[in-house]
């Protein structure tokens, strides 16, 4: 799929969420290195903080059917402001998918692009977890 392609499954992605109490509704596309793609909306609980963002849920998916290796993000909402992931989804994504290109969609269809390193500069890992006892 092209950026067109992937920005517009996006924005159909989005029309999946369940967001009845803040009416926010979000849809994510991950990409693969093989280019497979797992879509993710978000899901809201009317016990609010079970909420969960539509990039993990994608990321989630993914990682559960035994992906590794990851190329983007597409990320969409209903602003016209282009809507970043929050500070859970970016540790996350840092996490299990790395430095990935990001593609933040408003309800225009219009874009912006950045990495996971701009967005989580610093970032704690799992390289932090190794011999830090020795530090
Ligand atoms: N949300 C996402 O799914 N992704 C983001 O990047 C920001 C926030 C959701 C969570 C909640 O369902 C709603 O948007 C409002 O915070």
């Amino acid at each position: 799929m092209t950026n067109k392609q992937l920005i517009r499954e996006a924005l159909k992605t989005k029309e999946t969420a369940q967001a009845p109490f803040s009416n926010f509704k979000v849809g994510a596309v991950l990409v693969t290195t093989d280019n497979r793609i797992y879509h993710g909306c978000n899901i809201e609980t009317s016990s609010f903080s079970l909420t969960i963002c539509a990039e993990r849920v994608a990321i989630f998916k993914a990682v559960s059917e035994g992906e590794k290796r990851f190329k983007s993000i597409f990320i969409a909402s209903d602003s016209e402001r282009f809507t970043p992931p929050c500070g859970a989804c970016r540790q996350v994504l840092w996490e299990l998918a790395g430095n990935i290109e990001v593609f933040l969609i408003n309800r225009l269809g219009e874009f912006q692009k950045t990495f996971m390193h701009e967005l989580l500069p610093q970032g704690f890992d799992r390289s932090f977890l190794i011999n830090h006892n020795q530090d």
